[in-house]
């Protein structure tokens, strides 16, 4: 058997279109809504989607599919399909699953948007969620008997808590249920979850894929034929197809991916251990910590830690924008996963549609910082971080 290539190799190599014919080393940029039917060459590129030569964008063009080959490799599963963004990802892989009547779980920390498809759009396609918290997912008496899918992030939104993902994929696979992980704050360089028993592995690759804060995408995985044929047919029914152009995007992002992830795991290590040392912080939420509560499953399920963290400033929701108001490095915005270190107030931005009550449930109090870290010298960060939380009294 053939050595499997490393990491870096891959998302360097891996879905390339190289035509000896044109002698390209980069897939180029096929932007072309239409193909020539019928295609009458004696060997023509196949569309995965359909296995017949291209006909048409919005079922499969291949500028997109050398993407979708290149993250498939990445996430260790037979299928890939991309999305014009995270939300596109995780709607069409729901709908896919025919679960009309049908009741799904899912715990309760999620990114906000996809909270309120579950908990208020679904219902008018004839579906109901459950929500439980993470921490009863991940605890002994996990029981997701009585619904016909589980969803979960492997690491939530903003409170960085960890899914057990090789116990809940056990409980499900008992009962026969399938397992849908949104694993974007992990990508596939500190995560696989398909390895770890998921049938269906969700991202938004606005985030750590493309890694540049350019585009926006999604991302799906599955290994199981039958899903990724569902996923496909809703994507070519609803539409929501990347543009080749940002297909190439993400491609070319997607190759620094393991460079990107190992340095960004190391600073968000760094400046976590710094800001767990400040007086100006009440509380660090980061798995790889070795008091964070998460850090055990983290050991077992991740390989990183990964480039995100959140932060409790004492002085609450003032102290906190006051604090964004002064930091030089990262910059003040939402989104996360870019090669530049962005900061934001979940509760300005990605959970500003939450209920109170129901974020305080979710472990998010108002003067929590989420920090995804980029790139930049952690020296740099730390040192703006330092003056800036410094300054917050004066
Ligand atoms: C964990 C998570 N999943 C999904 C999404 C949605 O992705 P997109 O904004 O690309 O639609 C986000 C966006 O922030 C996210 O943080």
């Amino acid at each position: 058997m053939p050595r499997a290539k490393g990491f870096n190799t891959e998302a360097v190599h891996a879905g390339e279109i190289r035509d000896p014919s044109f002698g390209n080393v980069v897939t180029p940029i096929f932007e072309t809504a239409t193909f020539m039917s019928p295609n009458t060459s004696r060997k023509p590129y196949i569309d995965a989607t359909r296995n017949e030569p291209f006909i048409y964008t919005r079922w499969g063009n291949p500028t997109t599919q050398s993407l979708e080959e290149k993250y498939a490799t990445l996430e260790g599963v037979k299928h890939g399909l991309s999305f014009s963004s995270g939300m596109a990802a995780i709607t069409s892989a729901i709908f896919a699953m025919g679960l009309r009547g049908k009741k799904i779980m899912a715990i309760n920390e999620l990114y906000g948007q996809t909270h309120a498809f579950f908990s208020s759009y679904i219902q008018g396609f004839g579906m109901e969620c459950d929500f439980i918290s993470i921490d009863a997912a991940n605890g002994p008496s996990f029981d997701p008997s009585g619904h016909s899918l589980m969803y979960v992030e492997s690491i939530t939104n903003p409170t960085m808590k960890v899914a057990d993902i090789s116990w809940i994929s056990k409980v499900c696979k008992e009962h026969g249920i399938p397992l849908v992980v949104d694993a974007t704050f992990a990508s596939p360089f500190n995560q696989k979850p398909a390895g770890l028993g998921a049938d269906v592995v969700v991202h938004s690759g606005t985030k750590y894929m493309a890694g540049h804060s350019d585009i926006t995408l999604g991302l799906a995985g599955t290994s199981n034929r039958e899903y990724y044929d569902g996923i496909q047919n809703v994507r070519k029914t609803t539409g929501p197809v990347p543009d080749p152009i940002q297909a190439y995007l993400a491609a070319r992002g997607m190759k620094t991916l393991g460079i990107r992830m190992e340095r960004q795991n190391r600073n968000a290590m760094e400046v976590a251990k710094f800001l767990s040392d400040h007086r100006k912080v009440s509380s660090v939420n980061y798995p790889g910590l070795k008091d964070s509560k998460y850090h055990e499953i983290a050991s077992r399920v991740l390989r990183g830690y990964g480039g995100m963290l959140s932060f409790e400033v004492s002085g609450g929701l003032q102290a906190a924008r006051k604090l964004l108001g002064l930091l030089k490095v990262p910059v003040v915005a939402t989104s996360l996963g870019g090669v530049e270190s962005l900061v934001s107030l979940p509760v300005d931005t990605s959970h500003a549609s939450i209920d109170p009550q129901e974020r305080k449930r979710m472990g998010i109090p108002d003067g929590l910082v989420r920090l995804s870290c980029g790139i930049e010298e952690s020296d740099d960060i730390i040192n703006d971080l330092d003056s800036s939380l410094s300054a917050i009294d004066s």
